[in-house]
């Protein structure tokens, strides 16, 4: 169930993300900018229920979004899509899992997780800017299933087909969403064209 969103805007700030000649400050800043404008599109479906309010002009039927939303970044690099997320959900709760890929097999390793406590209920997002081989990804999902949430979805900013393939086998339950489907892996297990490495480019560690 991939969604990759086509919009010219997502498109203009992801080149500008692309340019090796972006600094950390607007590298952050266009991630932020492009994750809240992915956040309009993948909850445009999220379910709502119906609540009475009193207006100034009387009573009215409103709606309300009938669940909480968590949002699981994968560390470090997802850290960079909460910020731009919550421009938008505000009250949107935050667990976080940590993993980090070894450079030589590209396996995940696991060091962290901390949830909040209504997240079974909730609709959980679980963001990283980049889905490559998949494994973060699929592990990241295995690890919230833990919890018994079972509304999760996954944003990411760029994958290839291998990431998109190993995650849909995982966890065939789960949308993937993206803003571009990116052409290949690289023998380093990079996405090309990509971003290069996210979490460098948001901490500015390299
Ligand atoms: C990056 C990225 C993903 C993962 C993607 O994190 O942020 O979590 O690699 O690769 P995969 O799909 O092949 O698993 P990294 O392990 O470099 O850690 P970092 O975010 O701490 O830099
Ligand atoms: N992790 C990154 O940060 N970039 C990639 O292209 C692949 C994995």
């Amino acid at each position: 169930m991939l969604h990759v969103i086509d919009h010219p805007v997502i498109k203009h700030k992801l080149t500008i993300m692309r340019n090796s000649e972006t600094g950390t400050k607007d590298f952050r800043q266009n991630l932020d900018e492009i994750s809240g404008l992915m956040t309009y599109e993948i909850t445009k479906d999220f379910p709502l229920v119906d609540v009475e309010i009193d207006t100034p002009m009387g009573k009215t039927i409103g709606s309300r979004l009938d669940k909480d939303i968590v949002l699981v970044p994968i560390l470090r690099a997802g850290l960079g899509m909460v910020y731009g997320i919550q421009q938008l959900v505000p009250t949107a709760k935050v667990g976080h899992v940590g993993l980090y890929r070894d450079e030589e097999t590209l396996e995940p390793h696991f060091y962290y997780a901390k949830f909040p406590s209504n997240i079974a209920n909730s609709m959980v997002l679980v963001v990283d800017p980049m889905l490559a081989t998949g494994g973060s990804a699929a592990a990241a999902i295995s690890r919230v299933k833990q919890t018994g949430a079972t509304d999760i979805r996954l944003v990411c900013l760029v994958g290839v087909q291998e990431g998109i393939d190993v995650v849909e086998k995982a966890h065939p339950d789960v949308h993937i969403y993206l803003a571009s489907k990116d052409e290949r892996l690289n023998e380093h297990g990079y996405i090309v064209p990509g971003l290069g490495d996210a979490g460098d480019r948001i901490f500015g560690t390299k």
